[in-house]
């Protein structure tokens, strides 16, 4: 654990994760876990369904992450892999009107969101989470601080764009959520104990799949590298 913290200090400053209380390592607050193991009450695990939407980390904060380095401990015998989306690559195969449109819009991230299954999100853990962290308004054509590629910055934590309703900014999140994560965008990584992946959340999305049997244990401990400020918070 010491090593990971190290390895992952080399990429910047660390994040202590005060924004998830209850995911934060016991021991280790520069660690995150993400498991399924039930806690040692016999309680559920509070992460149990961490990442499981299309989201870049961080991204309801002000400074939201520069990087993520994750690493398996556990991982059941089939499923559990981790989904990577380019989302340079999609903002880059937009037509020059859409890039123009997008380029004009900032999108609303909100905490929370966890999903207990296919039509049902945890509310209590939503509410909890969006008190310490307001929705906070970045840019949807968010360019790269080190290459100044422009990518598409968005996800399933946003329902809206500012200064527009839900209702009106559906479709077009809809739309841009679906084409950044195309099958041609999307790098899946299929874990074996003790890897240790790398992304750069500024020009990706990632998430977790469900596809394993939720007996079999799954365990991860993430660090989170510091960005620069971005956004603004929304109303
Ligand atoms: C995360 O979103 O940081 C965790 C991803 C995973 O559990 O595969």
């Amino acid at each position: 654990r010491e090593q990971h913290i190290e390895f992952s200090r080399r990429f910047g400053e660390l994040d202590d994760h005060a924004a998830f209380p209850s995911d934060r390592h016991p021991d280790y607050p520069h660690l995150m876990v993400v498991t399924n193991i039930p806690q040692a009450d016999g309680t559920p695990s509070v992460s149990r369904y961490s990442g499981r939407r299309w989201h870049t980390d961080m991204s309801q904060t002000l400074v939201p992450a520069l990087g993520s380095l994750l690493r398996c401990w556990q991982i059941p015998a089939v499923g559990g892999d981790t989904l990577f989306a380019n989302t340079t690559l999609a903002y880059d195969t937009l037509s020059p009107g859409m890039q123009q449109l997008v380029s004009k819009l900032h999108a609303v991230h909100e905490a929370g969101g966890r999903k207990l299954d296919a039509n049902h999100s945890d509310k209590a853990h939503a509410a909890e989470q969006k008190r310490i962290s307001p929705p906070v308004a970045h840019p949807v054509a968010r360019v790269h601080p080190e290459t100044g590629r422009k990518a598409i910055y968005l996800g399933e934590k946003v329902k809206r764009f500012d200064g527009m309703t839900e209702e009106e900014s559906r479709p077009l999140i809809r739309f841009l959520n679906e084409h950044a994560t195309k099958p041609e965008f999307v790098l899946r990584h299929s874990w074996h104990e003790h890897d240790i992946v790398l992304w750069d959340n500024r020009c990706t999305l990632h998430m977790a799949l469900a596809d394993f049997d939720q007996n079999e244990p799954r365990y991860l401990e993430r660090t989170t590298v510091m960005g620069t400020p971005s956004g603004y918070v929304a109303h």
